[in-house]
């Protein structure tokens, strides 16, 4: 029987009325509403069925029950090529099986070797001995692509230096027979823990979760996720990439003066706090030191001074919700009076006062002995050498301690004469 396109199309409009009329369909087939599949991959259609008219039909799971999908419209009585999978069938256009049990309403099925023009929606239909029915309400629309889907990674929560923070990141698996393997790429340490799990709509995923306890040196640094898909012999790789922002209490505190240089009694100079903190720091506070005593002066960014003669010292610090960091202390150049005042300077100069002495003396008995044996040059060397290991931990003798250096490349004499 050969009906016209638009005869067809009046039937169906009355089958649909009719069905509406009666509030019922015949099956009903619950599918995801999409699946994400990857070609020369497999996809597993998660799939269950049901039917409500029990007046006209009940199930009988003795009975057996052949399963049918259909592609692309759900009324294939003119075009039969549209029934591409028929599990009473041994050869079918699509190679494919029905892997859940019909006897348990159980419609899960699994395509093979699926190729670009697989993507279509597709309705289910069962095939008893007294009953037929095709559920024209509900297709899976199967999308298959030759590159695979990024993973997901949810945003998380707050990422605080130090404390230990679990990241999920989800890949999608319409083949669960072929998972994706998941891998990770963090600026530091890290466990990761995979799983396979089941969606809602009984789709799978694996999930990995990555442990791993970030430093304020991660801020702003990459993590990734990345999802291997096996795809016959070869792998289709997919990733995600995520900035780090990590929270942390303010780091590399420091002050500064400007002028740098040393300033006279009664001028002013403005002293600089700087710090990374993330959040930004809200607060920042200026102290005094001044005979031995701290006090809080000022706060803000700057802090802008009249230069009196005392020798004080400043330092800042910032603060903000996760804590707070100290600077190191500057102290104040004062013009004309700059050394005598501090009782630092004078033991530095009189310890570098009783190095140079020292040294001299070494070096004169050493040129003593030199000139009376005359021995081989090397000897003297390695006394100099370990005469600037001595000399380094005292800042002020770098200049000493460069002639010394640039002495042992020379003639040892040499180095006298220069003295
Ligand atoms: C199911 O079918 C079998 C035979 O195929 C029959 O013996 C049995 O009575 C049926 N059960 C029901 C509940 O209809
Ligand atoms: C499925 O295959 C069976 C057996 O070959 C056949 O009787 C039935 O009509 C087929 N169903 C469809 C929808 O093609
Ligand atoms: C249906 O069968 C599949 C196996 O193909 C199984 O993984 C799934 O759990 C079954 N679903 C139910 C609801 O039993
Ligand atoms: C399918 O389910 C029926 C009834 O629950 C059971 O008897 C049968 O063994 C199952 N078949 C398979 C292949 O698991
Ligand atoms: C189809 O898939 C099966 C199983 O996944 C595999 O053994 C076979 O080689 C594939 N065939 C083609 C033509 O890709
Ligand atoms: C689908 O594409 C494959 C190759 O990608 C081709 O061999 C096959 O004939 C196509 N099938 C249909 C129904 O177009
Ligand atoms: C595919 O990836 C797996 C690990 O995910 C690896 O062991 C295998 O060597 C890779 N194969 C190819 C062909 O790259
Ligand atoms: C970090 O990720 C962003 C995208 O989130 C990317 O544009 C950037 O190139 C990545 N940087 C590095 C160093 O990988
Ligand atoms: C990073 O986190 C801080 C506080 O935790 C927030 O203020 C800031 O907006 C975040 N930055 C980005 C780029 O998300
Ligand atoms: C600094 O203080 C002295 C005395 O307290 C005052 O004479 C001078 O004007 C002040 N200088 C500035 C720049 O405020
Ligand atoms: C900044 O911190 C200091 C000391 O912690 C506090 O005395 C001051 O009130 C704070 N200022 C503001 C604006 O929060």
């Amino acid at each position: 029987m050969a009906c016209p396109e638009n005869m067809l199309f009046l039937i169906v409009l009355f089958i649909s009325g009719v069905l509406a009329c009666f509030g019922q369909r015949d099956l009903i087939t619950t599918m995801p509403d999409r699946l994400d599949v990857l070609t020369g991959s497999c996809v597993q259609i998660p799939c269950s069925f049901d039917i409500p008219h029990q007046i006209k039909y009940t199930f009988n799971s003795t009975i057996l029950t052949s399963g049918v999908w259909i592609k692309g419209n759900p009324y294939f009585g003119e075009r039969p090529d549209r029934v591409i999978f028929n599990s009473s069938k041994l050869v079918n256009r699509y190679q494919g099986e029905i892997t859940g049990n019909m006897s348990q309403k159980n419609c899960t099925t699994v395509f093979f070797n699926v190729t670009t023009n697989y993507t279509n929606k597709y309705f289910f239909r069962i095939e008893s001995q007294p009953f037929r029915a095709t559920d024209t309400e509900k297709s899976v629309n199967i999308v298959v692509s030759d590159l695979p889907s990024s993973p997901i990674l949810p945003v998380s929560g707050e990422v605080k230096e130090g404390t230990p923070v679990s990241l999920n990141c989800f890949a999608v698996t319409p083949c669960p027979e072929h998972p994706p393997e998941l891998t990770w790429t963090l600026p530091t340490q890290f466990t990761t823990e995979n799983q396979l799990q089941e969606n809602p709509d009984q789709t799978k995923s694996v999930l990995s979760t990555v442990t791993f306890t970030p430093s304020y040196l991660h801020h702003e640094k990459n993590i990734t996720c990345t999802a291997v898909y096996p795809v016959g012999t070869s792998n289709k790789t997919a990733e995600h990439n995520m900035m780090l922002n990590v929270s942390f209490s303010p780091k590399d505190t420091s002050a500064s003066i400007s002028p740098a240089d040393p300033v006279s009694v009664g001028s002013c100079v403005s002293l600089t706090c700087s710090s990374t903190a993330n959040p930004p720091v809200t607060n920042f506070t200026w102290f005094k030191i001044s005979e031995g005593k701290t006090t809080q002066v000022a706060s803000g960014l700057s802090y802008t001074l009249n230069v009196t003669v005392d020798g004080e010292q400043y330092y800042c610090e910032g603060r903000n919700s996760h804590g707070c960091g100290k600077s190191n202390e500057v102290q104040l150049a004062i013009k004309g009076q700059e050394e005598p005042v501090n009782p630092k300077v004078f033991e530095i100069v009189g310890k570098t006062l009783g190095l140079i002495f020292l040294f001299s003396l070494i070096v004169f008995f050493a040129w003593r002995r030199r000139t009376s044996r005359l021995p081989s040059g090397f000897d003297m060397t390695d006394r100099s050498q370990g005469l600037v290991g001595m000399n380094s931990p005292v800042g002020t003798v770098c200049s000493n301690q460069a002639t010394v250096s640039r002495g042992n490349q020379e003639p040892p004499l040499n180095n006298l004469d220069g003295l």
